[in-house]
């Protein structure tokens, strides 16, 4: 605990040039700093985002009235946050206002305890780096829709530790960049810095990624998995699919029957949000089928709710969480999911939004939490290296002293070649 001396906001820029929020906690010889990230594949249930100049004058206003010279612990700042905001959905003082001051009052806690966040965070337990999970190719939302599938991620299974794993991603993602390039299908970078190609399917992408890996010199399933985050409630239209690259829409049942195939055909570790995020019942139906197998996970379909999750785990549907500070509202609330998952023995991601910053506090929360994976984007622009980066110091600052890199025993049923 420390007295916080004073609160503040201003307008900053985020990684589309969007505007956003920054907020600020003072205590006695120290600040905390955070700003809200924002996603463009929102889910329904997340926390709701105001005008940007209104959050920052709530923040100015009524939040740095009620908290300046309050002597409390994070879960009690969060619960003051909630209180004054009223709504279920966070959409009076806005999402991103609650949660730009929720992470900057854990900073400013860390400051004042003298401490890096994640080890104030860690408290005495010992801690192993998260497992990134590293675009390659984006699409959906993040690519006009170029691709249907939003995210073709790698996921190092057979990697020693963090710092191995950003080295092979680097090899993996310069290698997939040159074969775009010869094949003149190289159009940019998405949003989160993936490769934005020309594919003619999207089945084409998991052709060439699992490509890029052996032209990189690695072994696909063995050493470097593919992860897919399907995103699909932004496929879905009229009870169909829409796969607009293939100029095809698929019934919920089809849908299943084509991410099986795939899953044979390529070495597949993690499936995201592979139905839309009303679908519990194709959720728990493919999660049946696939989930011995590959990690399933929920993001637009959970959005970071424990209640959600308790209500998925009843049903079967998915077995990890995506954990977006951001959806939640405030820390505490992230934390809570992130309880429930372990709880219902869900696996579980942090992860950052399509929208980003230099803000590196997401690495910290999955660092100090012991949240087991970490998902960022890609290996290319400065708002995702970084988080990154900041992953690197930190293992080089536990040395030694960490628990053991958790990639294989995590991956290990589903790391094998197809
Ligand atoms: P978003 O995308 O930040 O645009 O929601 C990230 C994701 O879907 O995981
Ligand atoms: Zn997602």
């Amino acid at each position: 605990m420390a007295k916080i001396l004073d609160v503040l906001a201003r307008q900053v820029w985020d990684s589309r040039g969007r505007p956003t929020v920054e907020a600020e906690v003072a205590v006695k010889g120290a600040r905390g700093r955070a700003i809200a990230p924002a996603g463009a594949s929102t889910g329904s249930g997340e926390a709701k985002s105001v005008d940007v100049r209104q959050a920052v004058h709530s923040i100015n206003t009524e939040i740095r009235a009620s908290f300046t010279g309050k002597t409390l612990d994070q879960e009690t700042l969060d619960r003051l946050l909630l209180a004054l905001d009223g709504t279920p959905d966070k959409s009076r003082l806005g999402g991103n206002a609650i949660v730009a001051v929720s992470l900057a009052c854990a900073h400013a806690l860390a400051a004042a305890a003298k401490q890096p966040l994640w080890r104030l965070l860690a408290g005495k337990r010992a801690v192993a780096m998260p497992v990134p999970q590293i675009q390659i190719f984006g699409g959906g939302a993040h690519a006009h829709g170029r691709m249907d599938v939003q995210d073709f991620m790698i996921i190092c299974t057979g990697a020693g530790s963090f710092t191995e794993a950003l080295e092979w991603t680097a090899q993996v993602y310069q290698a997939a960049g040159a074969r775009l390039a010869k094949r003149g299908a190289l159009h940019g970078v998405a949003d989160e810095g993936g490769y934005w190609p020309a594919f003619k399917s999207n089945e084409e992408a998991l052709a060439e990624l699992t490509g890029a890996i052996a032209d990189a010199g690695f072994e696909p399933g063995a050493d470097v998995g593919i992860a897919l985050d399907i995103a699909a409630t932004q496929l879905w239209r009229d009870g169909r699919y829409h796969l607009a690259l293939e100029n095809r829409a698929l019934t919920a049942s089809q849908l299943h029957a084509l991410l099986l195939q795939w899953i044979e055909r390529y070495p597949i570790v993690s499936i995201e949000d592979p139905f839309a995020e009303h679908d519990g019942e194709a959720m728990a139906s493919f999660t049946r089928t696939a989930g011995e197998r590959i990690q399933v996970v929920g993001d637009d379909f959970l959005v970071t709710s424990s209640q959600r999750l308790k209500e998925a785990k009843a049903i079967g549907a998915c077995n990890a969480v995506l954990l977006k500070p951001n959806q939640a509202g405030t820390l505490t609330e992230t934390l809570a999911c992130w309880r429930a998952a372990q709880e219902a023995g869900y696996g579980a991601i942090v992860s950052a939004r399509s929208g980003e910053t230099e803000d590196v506090t997401i690495v910290h929360l999955a660092v100090g939490w012991g949240v087991p994976q970490l998902k960022v984007g890609s290996f290319a622009r400065s708002e995702r290296m970084a988080k990154w980066n900041e992953g690197l110091r930190i293992e080089e600052a536990l040395a030694g002293a960490q628990l053991p890199y958790p990639a294989r025993r995590l991956f290990r049923r589903s790391a094998r070649a197809p």
